[in-house]
């Protein structure tokens, strides 16, 4: 690749009053072959000829780039190369940059859109301020199964709520304008059903019926391109037989042509070249082919594509306008992040962990936080509390609180849990650590815990997962409490000294066996930066909880893939089946879809969490015997606050297509609303549903509205009782009356 100084080319296309499509042309029609090629190509911050390749004009894009040398890189590419085609910088930024929000899975607890709308907004604006114009990110794959590590990353198991609150993420990464100085570009990934993985083992085989990939898989992918994501990230998983980065179906046909995404796919962490691997492809060369003609336009890490797409060309297996097609999306989204006016980015620290970020981190921990216990409201704690023992390895530990894929968090920067009760309790505090780290089995220092305990009027208990052992590559079998910690909580708990104890961890754990030893249990993921903070006004009432599960919470591991919105089967599980004494000549209650050893029901379900008053639901309406096609229908509930503090609800409405043409779930989530009352308030809360509500899409991906029975629930969680029911009359079946 020849590189010299390009002043004297003339380059019509950097002129910003152009319309888009004719800067893309303009710069096509410079190009060589060569350097159409290497726009394809995203190489690793940590490549050794990183430099060399940048100068000679072989490389589109890095990611992981240290922000001092994205500056110099970017500068050689502007000046050294023939057209100055500047380069596009790319970094995780999952959930914040420097100051860091509850994980993925911790947000989705929110249900809110503008607190997920807004977390994405400032790691935009904190990467961007280094330099950082893409960030892959939100994680999109509908997640059902907690032993999988990337749970964390994920907004849960329910389409709707990842529809809703990634593209939410998407609009907060991008804004209006994405060449402005705060926004970045987003990335919707894993296309497609990577959370389905077998076993909850990461990477693995995925098999997954057309169903459900248009239902549950696709929708949050379509929510993204319709909130106009500009980046779309292929996965590593085989979906049905297939790779998903040569998946042609999946992301040329049914991701650019039927959802219309205009974007750049860029692939997985060398996922193009381990179609070898998945034995899918024979070679390198064959890769590069499948992962072309399949719609990858990018090649991440891997370099097949800039070793063998001029060849396939040149041999004729392949069009040249396959590459084009990649080509121009990629110079497409370099011109719309602004880069050709404003390539260099001087980098600059002002924004970083700034007040306001500190403090929406705060309130997203709070929103994030889900009451799961509270027996005889022993939570807030009365302010008059003596002295607690706060005790674990997660109480003081903050670079653990912040979970997974944090790689430019600073250490140091979190509020811990201790840090918070501290500041309100001073020397009414004595703390003790009990483990080195939730893996430690070393129990040296029980016997001090438990003296702590003794001494105290409460003891707060923080447990649960170090951040290692969640995110990618770190899937688990078994979801107890790891280490020694059971052992520590039962230590403590035989003191007699009330048990608060506080979960941080990065998925779902089975508590089946924590329960009974603790007063009251605050699940708070991984919170983030302002973590304990956040735990801390919630122990005092200074907050009240407001956290959903945005995720089903198994009773015992072997009940898993558990999710709320399954199928009926035709022998449903009888519900409390689990008379059957145990350990004695198991006689079945019944044939139907029981286990003989536990509840096939969840521990917790999908939507629950307490608050500090209790809160009642009433008078379901349905305000019409029927909806006919193309019409809405009101559905309405009375709210009542019991309680004598006042209750931020999450109302939540879901609906079962009673007989279709394919079986329905038997409970799906399509709407939910926020809800805040004073003590003894009762509101009426109205839902509007309209044909997407009702219809399902086929395995064509069209939406399909069929006559019939809807069942409707409105409560506080996906076990709720209150229902109602009203029939669909479509164009056809009212014409046949
Ligand atoms: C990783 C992850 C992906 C991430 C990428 C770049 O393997 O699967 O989510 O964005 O590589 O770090």
């Amino acid at each position: 690749m020849s590189s010299g100084k390009n002043q004297s080319i003339e380059k019509p296309w950097i002129n910003p009053d152009l319309p888009l499509e004719d800067r893309v042309e303009l710069l096509m029609a410079a190009m060589t072959a060569e350097e159409k090629i290497a726009q394809l190509w995203q190489i690793p911050g940590f490549h050794p000829e990183r430099q060399e390749l940048v100068r000679r004009g072989c490389v589109g894009s890095l990611l992981n780039v240290s922000r001092e040398e994205i500056f110099e890189l970017q500068q050689m590419a502007i000046s050294d190369t023939r057209l100055g085609i500047p380069l596009v910088f790319g970094r995780d930024v999952i959930h914040g940059f420097r100051t860091i929000f509850p994980i993925p899975l911790g947000q989705a607890a929110t249900f809110d859109e503008s607190i997920v709308e807004e977390g994405a907004s400032i790691a935009a604006k904190e990467s961007a301020s280094q330099g950082i114009h893409w960030t892959f990110a939100p994680m999109v794959d509908v997640s059902r199964d907690p032993r999988w590590g990337r749970i964390a990353e994920s907004l849960g198991e329910d389409p709707v709520l990842a529809s809703r609150l990634g593209a939410a993420m998407v609009r907060g990464f991008q804004g209006k304008d994405p060449a402005s100085p705060q926004h970045i570009a987003a990335c919707a990934k894993h296309y497609v059903g990577y959370g389905a993985a077998e076993g909850g083992r990461d990477y693995n085989t995925t098999l997954i019926p057309e169903s459900e990939l248009r239902n549950i898989y696709l929708r949050p992918f379509q929510a993204c391109v319709d909130a106009g994501v500009l980046t779309v990230m292929s996965a590593f998983n085989d979906l049905n037989g297939i790779p998903a980065s040569g998946h042609r179906r999946m992301i040329r046909e049914i991701l650019k042509e039927q959802m219309g995404f205009e974007g750049v796919v860029v692939s997985d962490w060398g996922s193009v070249v381990e179609m070898i691997t998945h034995g899918y492809c024979a070679d390198e060369r064959e890769a590069a082919h499948k992962g072309l003609e399949a719609g990858v336009d990018m090649e991440m890490a891997s370099e097949s594509y800039q070793i063998h797409a001029g060849e396939l060309v040149a041999s004729g297996e392949m069009d040249f306008s396959v590459v084009e097609d990649s080509v121009r999306r990629i110079l497409r989204l370099k011109f719309v992040l602004g880069l050709f006016e404003n390539p260099l980015h001087v980098p600059e620290d002002a924004c970083l962990l700034a007040p306001g970020h500190l403090e929406a981190a705060r309130r997203a921990a709070v929103r994030s936080c889900v009451l799961l216990k509270n027996h005889d409201s022993f939570l807030p704690l009365a302010s008059i509390i003596g002295k607690v023992a706060l005790i674990g390895p997660l109480a003081d530990a903050g670079e653990e609180q912040i979970g997974c894929w944090c790689p430019d968090a600073l250490p140091g920067s979190s509020v811990t849990i201790r840090k918070a009760l501290e500041k309100r309790l001073g020397e009414r505090l004595a703390f003790v650590k009990g483990l080195a780290d939730t893996r430690s089995m070393e129990a040296s220092q029980f016997s001090e815990a438990v003296a702590a305990a003794e001494a105290a009027d409460v003891a707060v208990l923080c447990l649960g997962e170090d951040q290692i052992l969640s995110g990618e590559a770190h899937s688990r079998a078994y979801l107890d409490l790891p280490g020694g910690q059971m052992e520590l909580l039962r230590e403590v708990a035989a003191t007699g000294t009330p048990v608060v104890l506080i979960i941080l961890a990065g998925r779902p754990l089975v508590l089946t066996d924590v329960l009974p030893f603790c007063k009251s249990l605050l699940y708070a993921w991984h919170p983030g930066t302002m973590g304990g903070e956040a735990v801390a006004q919630l122990l005092f009432g200074e907050e009240s909880p407001s956290g959903r599960l945005p995720v089903s919470f198994p009773a015992a591991v072997g009940q898993i893939p558990l999710y709320y919105n399954k199928r009926s089967t035709g022998r449903p599980a009888a519900d409390n089946a689990r008379g059957i004494p145990q350990g004695t000549p198991l006689d079945p209650v019944g044939f139907c879809s029981n286990y003989l050893d536990c509840d096939h029901v969840p521990l917790f379900p999908f939507g629950f969490g307490l608050s500090y008053s209790t809160v009642g639901y009433e008078n379901l309406r349905i305000h019409a015997p029927e909806i006919v096609e193309g019409e809405e229908l009101v559905v309405s509930v009375c709210v009542r606050n019991l309680g004598n503090r006042a209750v931020k609800e999450l109302v939540q409405l879901y609906l079962r297509d009673v007989a279709a043409s394919l079986t329905r779930p038997v409970r799906e989530l399509k709407h939910w609303h926020h809800v805040e009352l004073a003590p003894g308030e009762s509101r009426d809360v109205e839902f509007l549903l309209g044909n997407k509500d009702l219809a399902f899409l086929n395995e064509r991906g069209e939406m399909v509205l069929e006559p019939g029975k809807f069942q409707v629930w409105i409560g506080a969680n996906s076990r709720c009782e209150l229902t109602g029911s009203f029939e669909l009359r479509t164009a056809s079946s009212a014409s046949s009356k």
